[in-house]
């Protein structure tokens, strides 16, 4: 029977809640498999355990990591932790040390969600964000002088390497080209940022070389967050920095039914090291403890993990038993207008998946 490891990394506030739904789907998915079987292990990383430690996680916790197959993470954050420490001691050194350069975000508006873009429906908001998960912008890389005199100098700097451009890029063209979709829509500002952009859109050009049969559609950054709002339909794969893919993301969620429902994987394509799957959502601890939190994003997360670890068809059954509850729609939680429970939402999409099944 194929065993795949997993650990589970439930968090802070509605981390825990959500979590235990996504496991329960993973065994309804067992279930429905027959010969497929998940370990499951959990570690209590978060909030609480710094504030009793020092430490997010144990010294030796990215060893303790390495040879799972894969992990699902919920969400961290308290209102007693600054948000870099929960930030920078857990999910960021997971992200680097495991070389999870792929940040993966599918733009999926479900059926039985509307969006806030009026007119716009399933057919016209579906695609996928590609966000460089490890540099660029985000690189830790700068210094402040003279702090708090007139001549105070502040430099942060974007640090675009080659190797980390190039993969990144190929990995959306390759998901292009699974999509069969015509164009790679490319998140750039090279009009302004002078030296960083100009470098990332010739290597989208030397990288397109491989690739005949899509072009390389290039939009300012500007420009492109308004055609997110103005005309969806246009894009199937879009590639962005970490800066620019971290907002497009963001808007891409709001469009397509918002914190509640939008997944995402951190993805280290050669599987040299366990990729990690997250709702984008944070640990909400305004809704935290009240059993009221949609489990619909982590749920999907679990799915893109399916996917991740070669059940493609397991992981579209998931999705469709997502939708399938949605458009039912008299089961919901409260974010999306119902008054069902976490657990009652979730039963109700595992059941829908058992339908499928
Ligand atoms: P948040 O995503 O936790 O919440 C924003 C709003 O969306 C809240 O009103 C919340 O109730 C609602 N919401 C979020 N997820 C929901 C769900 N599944 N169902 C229903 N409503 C949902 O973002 P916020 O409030 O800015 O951050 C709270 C904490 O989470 C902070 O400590 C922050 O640092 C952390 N955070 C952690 C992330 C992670 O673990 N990857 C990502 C984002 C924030
Ligand atoms: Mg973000």
């Amino acid at each position: 029977m194929p065993t795949h490891n997993i650990a589970s990394i439930p968090g802070d506030g509605i981390g825990p809640e959500v979590m235990k739904e996504a496991i329960k789907v993973l065994r309804a998915v067992e279930a429905i498999h027959g010969d497929l079987h998940f370990t499951i292990d959990s570690y209590d990383w978060n909030c609480k355990r710094y504030l009793e430690t020092g430490r997010m996680m144990p010294e030796d916790g990215i060893q303790t990591l390495a040879p799972y197959d894969a992990i699902l993470f919920g969400a961290v954050g308290s209102p007693e932790v600054p948000d870099h420490i929960s930030v920078w001691e857990l999910i960021l050194p997971i992200r680097r040390e495991f070389q999870q350069y792929i940040n993966l975000r599918p733009i999926k508006l479900l059926k039985g969600i509307e969006s806030p873009l009026t007119n716009k429906g399933v057919d016209d908001i579906d695609f996928v964000v590609v966000r460089e998960n490890t540099e660029g912008e985000y690189s830790n890389s700068g210094g402040r002088l003279h702090i708090g005199t007139p001549y105070e100098v502040v430099v942060q700097n974007s640090v675009f390497t080659r190797m980390g451009s190039e993969r990144v890029i190929k990995y959306a063209y390759e998901l292009a080209r699974k999509r069969g979709s015509k164009e790679l829509s490319v998140a750039t500002k090279s009009n302004a940022i002078n030296f960083s952009m100009p470098f990332w859109d010739e290597v989208v050009k030397e990288i397109g070389a491989d690739y005949n049969e899509i072009d390389a559609g290039f939009y300012h950054i500007d420009a492109l967050v308004a055609f997110f709002v103005s005309k969806p339909e246009i894009f199937n794969v879009v590639v962005g920095s970490n800066l620019f893919g971290d907002i497009l993301t963001d808007l891409g969620a709001a469009i397509s039914g918002g914190l509640g429902i939008t997944p995402s994987g951190n993805i280290n394509p050669e599987k040299n090291y366990p990729s990690m799957f997250e709702a984008i959502h944070g640990s909400a601890p305004d809704i935290a403890n009240q059993g009221i939190a949609n489990p619909i994003a982590q749920i999907w997360s679990a799915s893109l993990m399916l996917e991740h670890l070669g059940y493609p068809e397991l992981a579209k059954k998931v999705v469709n038993g997502i939708e399938a509850a949605l458009v039912e729609g008299e089961v919901r939680t409260p974010d999306l207008g119902g008054t069902a429970s976490t657990a009652e939402f979730a039963d109700k999409i595992i059941e829908e998946i058992q339908k499928e099944a």
